[in-house]
């Protein structure tokens, strides 16, 4: 795309989020309907990744947080654990130099310690690369759960208290927010979820009180750069009141 045509494309999606979150569902099914082991519908899935970052980056999207392995996905059979392990860490080594050039920040969130160790260094590597870049926050959640998150903020508010570093009458929702793993980051805007399912799966359900949703039957592998735009371009047409009046 040149210069001219995203930003007539700014113009067309304004107002765009700030904060996107993804849920990319759909790999399974993508792979199961050709016939495939479900590992080629990971791989396939992985290949969208490259176009949406960037699409992501050139509209000034501050930051987008993209679902990859949840706290419950270990429920999987070892096989598929293991095979999206080491599709992470494919991506990983392929990518993570191109992204350090476009000036993303990456940011793991979840449970990383408890991946294999490989992995976790892997997200560590490249936190560390990354953490003085300017552009967009990718964030990548990765043995991530909501509930898993608010109960390590309760945790470490507790710890805080019982120590004597914060009075009881000083937790707010700010201090709360402030201990999840998107500290310093705006709540989430819009939340995509392809593959048809009408549901959360335990993502962000702090950061999204007031997001948005779109939810397409978009197979993850299938979701092109032109159904994301379909995505923004839906947003951009929502009436959000934050439990105001229209308008104001
Ligand atoms: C999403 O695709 C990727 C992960 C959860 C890791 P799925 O693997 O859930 O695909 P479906 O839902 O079975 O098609
Ligand atoms: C949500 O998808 C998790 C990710 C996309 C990483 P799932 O396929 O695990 O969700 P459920 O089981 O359908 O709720
Ligand atoms: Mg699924």
């Amino acid at each position: 795309m040149t210069v001219a045509e995203l930003n007539a494309l700014r113009i067309t999606l304004s107002p765009l989020p700030k904060h996107v979150g993804i849920i990319m569902d759909g790999n399974g099914r993508y792979a199961t309907r050709r016939g495939l082991p479900r590992s080629m519908g990971h791989r396939a899935g992985t290949e969208r990744l490259r176009g949406i970052i960037k699409l992501s980056s050139d509209l000034g999207i501050e930051a987008l947080s993209l679902y990859a392995f949840s706290t419950e996905n270990w429920k999987r059979p070892r096989i598929e654990v293991d095979t999206l392990f080491a599709i992470f860490m494919e991506y990983f080594t392929k990518e993570v130099e191109d992204l350090h050039k476009n000036n993303v920040a990456i940011r793991a969130m979840g449970n990383i310690a408890a991946l294999p160790e490989k992995v976790y260094a892997q997200c560590m590597a490249a936190m560390e690369k990354t953490k003085n870049n300017t552009g967009l926050k990718l964030n990548i959640a990765l043995n991530y759960g909501s509930r898993a998150e608010t109960v390590n903020a309760v945790k470490s508010i507790a710890l805080d208290a019982k120590e004597g570093r914060l009075n009881i009458e000083d937790i707010d929702e700010e201090c709360v927010m402030s201990r999840l793993y998107t500290s310093g980051l705006s709540d989430v805007d819009l939340v995509i979820r392809t593959g048809g399912e009408q549901r959360l799966s335990n993502f962000m359900l702090l950061q999204s009180a007031y997001a948005e949703f779109v939810f397409t039957d978009t197979l993850w592998p299938d979701f092109s750069d032109e159904c994301y735009i379909a995505a923004l371009g839906e947003f951009a047409h929502r009436n959000r009141r934050y439990g105001g009046l229209d308008g104001k």
